[in-house]
């Protein structure tokens, strides 16, 4: 592949080519997000299998089977059901403090070795289940696994891609959740005919993705950032060498060891995160996570199959409708690859707010409307409702779901890097253990008011990015304060110039003043 020179932000030309081992990196992108995505998207099918809830679930399984009961809301309103899906978020979440040690004191590498070694436990565990103990201990490991690769797979994407690569490997990731997503949905379109273990197929065939990311961890590089961050600095000069595929690395060499030195220099990154000149990125990051997960995509994610079945669908029915949504999650996610820099973040988020509100609401009145208790749905409504909530899923898959990571990635400065992102996993799995434990109780008591709920919470966050969220397109990293938070109405009252030198654990702060080309460096090499 031809050779590339870039030009940095820090003005330094790095060269770098496209190498096998950017290549094999990417591999390792698919496997930490297909892995996830498998596991976002096979508890819905599951959890609506009959063999699957006699099993575990008989209380479940007799509503669910009462004709008199067929159409209400509350069929699935059980907690242990809700609980197997959100197991694996709560322990993802405590996970995700763990991995944020191992992955700087040991290396990305390790961490997702041990990300693929939990997984996999938690695979056998869940597909050879005998006891509902078993199957939420199964869970509890996967979750593990997710927050381990979670940490470590993104920061080592970023941190062995060239720049030039960067933004569009951050969406990747992503689109691979969501191909995770859809391949568990095809998964249980098959397996929901094999009787009575076509549920343990499903849930062990997340071996498949884990594997890879576990065969691929012991063969892959570690970072040179990590490396040198450890002191390992000739090793780290080494690899530089080889994932560039140049000799000539020293620029951009010099740029890791001293960026590593600043940021060694930090000595309370969670104490920095809570200084007043970061509170806008903080809000603006903790609000993006809430806001994404009170859109209610994962109401469809996790559960599409049971929903589409509380609503009347048959068996078969409901799951191929998730195949559906499933597939326009994909395609909708490369639009947004396709578009983010060209038109932008806050032309996104708003179009998506105006089209998931619609949808919302037109899904709200049609079963308030329509739907019988004791009657099956008609087919022109059912035809309808799924194709309310696949512009639901577009207007989300190019909106809220890549932005609401990709945002906080490209706006926390040096100093508070690390402790933001860890703040972005641990916010964005804490609501997303709120969903999975809430939403079918939520539905059986809201009943249709369910979509009224969420269609307001998407006019409050798109009131929020109208006047809060400032466009970050093609503003490079280093010069957010400048550009980005100094120019808006409200946020450039928390970055004066007091509040930018006032600190106390400033060392940091005072190098980026000094040596920003450095800085920039950093940035870079963590983008
Ligand atoms: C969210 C997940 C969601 C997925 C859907 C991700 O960005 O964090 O919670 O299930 O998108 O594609």
């Amino acid at each position: 592949m031809p050779a590339a020179g870039f030009v940095a932000p820090g003005g330094v030309e790095f060269e770098a080519r496209i190498t096998p081992y950017v290549i094999i990196t990417c591999i390792m992108a698919a496997s930490g997000g297909l892995m996830f995505g498998y596991d976002i998207g096979i508890s819905g099918g599951v959890t609506s299998m009959n063999d699957f809830l006699e099993k575990f679930f008989p209380v479940v399984y007799r509503k669910k089977n009462e004709i008199q009961d067929n159409n209400t809301y509350c069929k699935y309103d059980n907690q242990g059901l809700q609980l197997f899906t959100s197991s694996l978020y709560l322990a993802g979440l405590i996970a995700t403090f763990f991995a944020s040690y191992t992955t700087r004191v040991w290396g990305r590498k390790p961490t997702m070795l041990i990300a693929g070694i939990l997984f996999l436990i938690g695979v056998v565990l869940n597909a050879v289940a005998q006891d509902l103990a078993m199957l939420i201990i199964g869970r509890i490991m996967l979750g593990c696994g997710v927050g381990f690769a979670n940490q470590a797979v993104p920061l080592f994407l970023s941190e062995i891609a060239p720049t030039r690569i960067r933004g569009g490997l951050n969406i990747l990731f992503q689109l691979n959740i969501t191909i995770g997503i859809l391949f568990a949905n095809l998964v249980n379109y098959g397996t929901e005919k094999i009787t009575p273990w076509g549920w343990r197929l499903s849930l062990g065939l997340a071996a498949i993705p884990a594997l890879l990311l576990t065969v691929g961890s012991i063969f892959i590089v570690e970072t040179p950032n990590s490396l040198i961050e450890r002191g390992l600095l000739e090793e780290g000069r080494v690899v530089l060498r080889k994932i560039r595929g140049t000799d000539n690395v020293d620029p951009e060499f010099n740029e890791l060891v001293e960026a590593s030195r600043i940021a060694a220099s930090v000595k309370h990154p969670f104490r920095n995160l809570l200084k007043r000149r970061n509170r806008p990125q903080l809000i603006i990051t903790m609000c993006l996570q809430f806001f994404q997960q009170f859109t209610g995509i994962n109401a469809i994610m996790f559960y599409a199959p049971v929903l589409f079945q509380t609503l009347g669908f048959k068996n078969d029915a409901s799951l191929y409708s998730s195949v559906i949504t499933g597939a326009v999650n994909v395609v909708s996610t490369l639009v947004s690859i396709y578009s983010v820099d060209k038109v932008g973040r806050r032309v996104l988020l708003l179009e998506a707010g105006v089209q998931i509100f619609v949808s919302q609401v037109i899904i709200g009145i049609l079963l308030a409307t329509g739907l019988k208790e004791d009657e099956d749905i008609s087919k022109g409504m059912a035809i309808v409702i799924v194709l309310m909530v696949c512009t639901f899923v577009s207007a989300f898959a190019w909106s809220w779901g890549p932005l609401a990571w990709l945002i906080p990635s490209e706006t926390f400065p040096l100093e508070t890097r690390s402790a933001g992102q860890s703040v972005t996993v641990c916010v964005n799995l804490f609501f997303t253990f709120v969903i999975a434990q809430a939403f079918l109780s939520m539905l059986c008591h809201f009943k249709y008011g369910i979509f009224l709920f969420f269609a307001g919470l998407v006019l409050i966050m798109s009131t929020f990015v109208l006047f809060l969220l400032p466009e970050t397109k093609n503003v490079p990293i280093e010069e957010m304060t400048e550009k980005v938070w100094r120019q808006h109405w409200l946020w450039k009252k928390y970055v004066t110039d007091s509040d930018l030198i006032d600190d106390e654990d400033g060392d940091a702060y005072a190098n980026q003043e000094t040596g920003k080309d450095n800085v920039k460096a950093y940035h870079n090499s963590q983008l």
